[in-house]
């Protein structure tokens, strides 16, 4: 063989053991480049409000009134929905159109011998976001995996943007269980509330359509003529909302 036909051969077979140790190295180069995107991207959203816009969730038909504006995880609270807002005496904010009736609620409750306060009212996507992050947690500190902890933290947080407590409109009811039990308030408020507007608005035997699980003590504003007949009929606001439509 000459040098000539040595040095052909030689370039050949450099350039093929070459090509073998680049491909692969490139190949791992590209992955790993579009793992590395994918991860900033999600931790992008994450950490930015476009999370808190809910792009596959409609917005919430207002046409009804602000008193019926239905949000859970089908309809999220419209853009620029900003309340009117009054502060109660222990911080806590409500829409100021439903403070006269929760004022009148908790006058009559007082007078009737139970011990009652707003635990939680007004709340912004932000403190939202942080509520339904802890919950997340705590079900991944359980063992649960991202998925898992998610959905489970869904049926007791409204995902961000579709909760009625950013719409002003709902108030968490506790007992001051120092001189009375949370029983008896679940009970007179289940049995009053309609007749100042409220509805208990997650109960247990609704949680298929509502997706939320039972809770006694969260309460939500739908005006007196609404809440009568839907103590009346046991709908909830889903199907109260429903069965309006022409
Ligand atoms: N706990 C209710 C569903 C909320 O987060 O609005
Ligand atoms: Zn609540």
């Amino acid at each position: 063989m000459t040098d000539k036909a040595k040095g052909r051969i030689g370039k050949v077979k450099y350039k093929s053991y070459n090509k073998k140790k680049w491909f692969p190295r490139q190949f791992v180069k590209l992955i790993a480049g579009l793992v590395l995107l994918m991860v900033l991207g999600y931790t992008v959203v994450q950490m930015t409000p476009l999370r808190s816009l809910n792009l596959g969730i409609e917005e919430a038909d207002t046409s009804l009134g602000w008193n019926l504006i239905l949000v859970n995880k089908d309809y999220k609270i419209p853009s620029g929905y900003d309340p009117e807002l009054t502060e109660l005496s222990n911080g806590q904010k409500v829409d100021s159109r439903i403070y006269p009736q929760l004022q009148k609620m908790f006058d009559d409750a007082r007078a009737a011998g139970l011990e009652l306060f707003v635990r939680e009212g007004y709340r912004t996507t932000q403190e939202q976001q942080k509520i339904m992050d802890e919950k997340i947690e705590e079900y991944r500190a359980e063992g649960y995996s991202n998925s898992e902890a998610k959905e489970l933290a869904e049926k007791y947080v409204a995902i961000p943007g579709t909760s009625e407590h950013q719409l002003g409109l709902s108030v968490d009811i506790n007992a001051d269980t120092s001189k009375c039990s949370s029983d008896a308030v679940y009970a007179w408020l289940a049995e009053n509330a309609y007749k100042y507007g409220f509805i208990k608005r997650y109960p247990s035997e609704k949680v298929e359509i509502t997706g939320i699980n039972n809770e006694p003590w969260h309460y939500r504003y739908v005006g007196t003529e609404a809440a009568a007949q839907m103590q009346e009929s046991g709908l909830c606001l889903e199907e109260y909302i429903e069965q309006l439509k022409p």
